[in-house]
């Protein structure tokens, strides 16, 4: 398949941007791309494409923006129920941590999903998964963390394995098992941490081993790192653990108070870490020297109604590697759009669209540590990719609320999104 005549071909090439580098796109104007078996064959001007490659069938993208799909490198997409009567509380002045503390917020989903069936959990993702792929991510990261229980944990890694089979959108799990502290261990914050690292932790490496198939790599272990969730000495615990059990890592960090969690991802050699809106000097500092990627969620404070944002000016000037990520989840951010997190990104953190655009495609690649396979149109990629209904990139960020996304083509198949016109019936 020879997609031509794309008004402006978005490569990204050159592996993840660090710092000032950050926004380099790699224009190809009036670009074209030949997909063969799933990846990227070849790039090229029309013109050049058109005579190399005559009797390909083509598709049309005159008028469209061609670039890479979004990699979302946080999220937690599967949990049961919702928190709408938390959203009004919240609205009439309940901060976030008080109504955690009171057994609410993620404990309240917790709940929810630990009544929830395999079956019904599935099919409360999916739904959401719909939305994920229509409006433009073709990978996802995905959380467990709302089960807090040896079970229930299991069950959501099921299930996420599950959906990653299915398709078409790709998933990259996290094991969250350190998401809150479990009701059981209510006043014994470390005795749910020593029952994560003696016992979950050792059981969620073994049963990867027997239940995920060959070419899901090993999860991520994530911890919230928090005021009121695990302390600094905890989450050093939990992450060095998982290290020696062979878990790559990733935290939250900084979100409400500043544990030094960012400085800790560093020094281990995180993916990632997250949030990251309260992040110290040193700490960016400590980021900025290092191949941890700093994946900024500014539907997180735009969800809880904060002002404050990741200082990501600050960031580029160290030389940190920028990422974007929605943190979908019933709690802090309920939205599966990536085009919404670019469109706040460029409001509160001053990036260009040009730097949300890298920010979310390999960069975010990066984050999830699948930056050799996707996140940029570069020969040998899988063919992961999508079709604007503008045909200038500045439009994303610019504009926001609606998808500007009309395909989607994931390992070369495509796939038709409603842009939203109706008939009558
Ligand atoms: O990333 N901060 C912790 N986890 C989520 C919120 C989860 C929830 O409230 O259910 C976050 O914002
Ligand atoms: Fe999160």
């Amino acid at each position: 398949m020879l997609i031509h005549s794309a008004t402006q071909l978005l490569t990204i090439a050159g592996g993840p941007q660090r710092g000032r580098d950050l926004g380099e796109l790699g224009i190809i104007e009036n670009g074209a791309l030949l997909i063969r078996e799933e990846k990227i064959h070849d790039i090229g001007t029309t013109t050049e494409m058109h005579e190399k490659y005559p009797d390909e069938p083509t598709l049309d993208a005159s008028g469209s923006v061609l670039m890479p799909g979004f990699v979302d490198p946080h999220t937690h997409l599967i949990w049961g129920g919702d928190r709408a009567k938390e959203f009004e509380m919240r609205l009439e002045g309940a901060h976030y941590l008080d109504i955690l503390k009171a057994g609410g917020g993620i404990l309240s989903t917790v709940q929810d999903t630990r009544k929830a069936s395999l079956e019904s959990l599935l099919s409360q993702t999916r739904s959401r998964l719909m939305r994920v792929f229509s409006t433009g991510t073709t990978t996802a990261e995905a959380k467990t963390g709302y089960g807090l229980q040896t079970a229930t944990e299991l069950r959501m890694l099921k299930a996420l394995l599950t959906l990653d089979r299915e398709g078409p959108l790709e998933l990259a799990i996290t094991f969250l098992g350190a998401h809150a502290i479990a009701p059981e261990f209510k006043d014994d914050p470390q005795g749910y941490t020593d029952h994560l690292v003696e016992t979950m932790l050792p059981i969620v490496s073994e049963w990867w081993e027997t239940h995920a198939p060959r070419r899901q790599n090993k999860p991520f272990v994530d911890v919230f790192c928090e005021t009121g969730a695990f302390d600094l000495a905890q989450s050093r615990q939990i992450l060095e653990k998982a290290k020696s059990l062979g878990f790559p890592l990733k935290i939250h960090a900084d979100e409400f108070d500043n544990l030094s969690g960012a400085s800790l991802a560093a020094e281990l050699g995180a993916a990632s870490a997250d949030h990251l809106v309260v992040t110290s000097d040193e700490d960016i500092a400590a980021l900025a020297n290092s191949e941890t990627v700093a994946v900024s969620l500014p539907c997180t404070p735009f969800g809880l109604g904060h002002c404050e944002y990741t200082p990501a000016q600050k960031m580029l000037d160290a030389g940190v590697i920028l990422a974007l990520a929605t943190d979908c989840n019933p709690g802090t951010a309920w939205t599966e759009s990536m085009q919404f997190s670019l469109a706040l990104a460029c409001r509160s953190m001053k990036l260009t669209p040009a730097q949300a655009i890298v920010s979310a495609t390999i960069n975010a690649a990066y984050a999830i540590r699948r930056d050799d396979r996707i996140g940029s149109l570069e020969i040998g990629k899988q063919a992961d990719m999508l079709l604007l209904t503008v045909p200038d990139y500045r439009q994303l960020g610019y504009r926001f609320g609606t998808n500007l996304v009309k395909k989607v083509i994931k390992r070369g198949r495509i796939y038709s999104v409603d842009v939203g016109y109706y008939q009558t019936a």
